[in-house]
């Protein structure tokens, strides 16, 4: 049993800024950051475009940026969370700044701001292409100069300990040693990410298999919103399912690249005036309905008129990708396609960043504040895990968590030697999950897909458990278990809408 004031579940910027700030405000208290793989490895770490923050009010103001953020989110976003969220950005990039974060500047010396899908106005503050690699390079640097933060990798968090609603810390495997271990907390926090495996195609790293949200669901937290999945437009298409996509990032397209179909054909000026430049649910949806127009394998983005040294300049990291697959974007159109990218939904939080269960708190990717409605505004994501990790601090600095009784409450996991699985067969299951979630839950969905999808879920969700019984618990094993549980909640809450909205659009079945 390892005993500790803030457990923390996942080492990306929500998990990251909310330590720096807890372990800084409470230096004789204990805080416990366990994460599933190397400590920098998260969805932030691969963050393009930048942090979409208003902070030049002469051409831009907090206004445009709310209702950008609200036509995105097709009417279903919570309006006093844009504001609260919008309002909040320069502070919170500003500290970013005073931890040694570094953002590009321009030759006035400013910030260089970034355009990106939806967006009104240049406002996305960024570092080249790699602007998550700079943010995750400074929040751990920050993480390690603090003596009360303990950073356990390699450690993937199970289930969450809960009774009578209120959440007593978390159960861990130690991957290295195979021990299960129990934290035990008078606070925890999911920080854990998204849930891009669930799909074959995704821009996000391999941990991002919704564990959090599954072990949120496990202790009856309330979920929603499960059904608006964001799909990135510009994923560089490389025929290959099951290993994660590398994106081209929107700000490309910002910087001037347009798509095109395997003709020529500038086709998003047929579906939206701003073209190349609508919100991301829109251009995806559009590449969807030219794909199966055409039968084609992708549609293509056309860089060949930019000016190469200021591409270099912004865009190395894609520059050099491309150019290592053999496309010189100086003649040649990238080939892009659609591909998962970020979940709106998940676990619901308060403006405090409070779930349905006492003592259990959710930021980031992995949470529902209502800032995106039915689709995410490109570059506000990072924005909102900044902004969420502050309110959850600020809310803890006034509110110290008083534990309640223990006795009894929290106990080892019962360890009993079993046999270990097969890992062939959940490699198996995991690639059939991936293929049906693409062909039954993507961009456009139908109620008897999803109804086929929910059978075959509940089928598989039935034998998981099985296995989990009998058999040596790993991380393979129990991230196929989360993904089959977030396969069900987003194919359920996509049977249960019947409005398409943003990023959800749903046909009526063909019999
Ligand atoms: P993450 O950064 O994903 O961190 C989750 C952490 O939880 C990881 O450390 C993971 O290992 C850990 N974890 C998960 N499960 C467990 C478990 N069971 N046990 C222990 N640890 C666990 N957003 C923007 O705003 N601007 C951008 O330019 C942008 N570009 C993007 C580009 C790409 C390619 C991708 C994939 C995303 C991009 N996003 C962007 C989205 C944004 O990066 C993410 O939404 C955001 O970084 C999520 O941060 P997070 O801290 O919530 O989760
Ligand atoms: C991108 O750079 O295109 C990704 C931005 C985002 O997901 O917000």
């Amino acid at each position: 049993m390892i005993p500790t004031n803030y457990l923390i579940i996942g080492s990306g910027v929500a998990g990251l800024t909310f330590a720096i700030k807890i372990a800084d405000q409470f230096p004789d208290k204990k805080v416990t950051i366990i994460t599933k793989s190397n400590a920098d490895e998260s969805n932030t770490k691969y963050a393009q475009g930048g942090i979409a923050i208003v902070t030049d009010e002469t051409g831009d103001s907090y206004q445009k940026h709310i209702e950008d953020t609200l036509i995105c989110g097709d009417g279903l976003c919570d309006e006093d969370v844009v504001k609260m969220v919008i309002t909040e950005g320069p502070k919170r990039l500003k500290e970013l700044i005073e931890w040694g974060a570094k953002f590009d500047k321009n030759v006035k010396g400013t910030l260089d701001l970034g355009k990106e899908g939806g967006h009104s106005e240049n406002r996305v503050v960024h570092h080249k292409d790699q602007t998550g690699q700079e943010i995750q390079r400074a929040i751990l640097d920050q993480v390690s100069q603090k003596e009360n933060i303990s950073v356990l990798d390699h450690y993937f968090a199970l289930d969450l300990i809960t009774k009578n609603n209120c959440c007593y810390g978390a159960y861990a495997l130690n991957e290295e040693t195979n021990e299960i271990l129990t934290f035990q907390s008078d606070f925890t926090l999911l920080a854990t990410g998204g849930i891009g495996h669930l799909y074959g195609h995704t821009t996000n790293p391999i941990i991002a298999t919704g564990d959090g949200i599954a072990m949120a669901y496990r202790a009856h937290a309330a979920i929603k919103d499960m059904e608006f999945i964001q799909f990135h437009p510009t994923a560089l298409y490389e025929n290959k399912a099951g290993s994660s996509s590398f994106l081209i990032s929107e700000a490309v397209r910002g910087f001037g690249a347009y798509l095109r179909t395997k003709n020529g054909h500038r086709f998003m000026l047929d579906y939206d005036s701003r073209g190349d430049l609508a919100s991301r649910d829109i251009v995806s949806q559009s590449i969807d309905l030219e794909l199966k127009k055409s039968g084609d394998e992708c549609v293509y983005l056309d860089c060949t008129h930019l000016d190469l040294e200021a591409f270099t300049t912004h865009f190395p990291m894609i520059y050099k990708r491309c150019q290592s697959i053999g496309i010189d974007i100086t003649k040649d159109w990238i080939p892009v396609v659609p591909a998962q990218h970020y979940l709106c939904g998940g676990i619901v939080v308060d403006k405090n960043g409070k779930t349905s269960v006492k003592n259990l708190f959710a930021c980031g990717e992995c949470s529902r504040t209502g800032l995106h409605g039915a689709n995410r505004l490109a570059s506000n994501s990072l924005l909102e895990a900044l902004v969420y990790s502050d309110k959850i601090y600020a809310y803890l600095a006034h509110n110290p968590i008083t534990m309640n009784e223990l006795n009894g409450v929290v106990s080892d996991w019962k360890i009993v030697t079993k046999p270990a699985f097969d890992s062939r067969y959940i490699s198996e299951i995991k690639a059939k999950l991936q293929l049906l979630m693409r062909q039954n839950a993507g961009i456009v969905r139908n109620d008897a897909d999803l109804l086929k999808a929910k059978e075959q879920l509940i089928h598989w969700e039935n034998e998981i458990d099985e296995i989990t019984k009998n058999y040596q618990i790993n991380t393979d094993l129990y991230e196929l278990k989360n993904m089959i549980a977030i396969g069900y909640l987003i194919v359920q809450q996509s049977i249960e809408r019947n409005e398409n909205r943003g990023g959800f659009v749903k046909l009526a079945s063909i019999k």
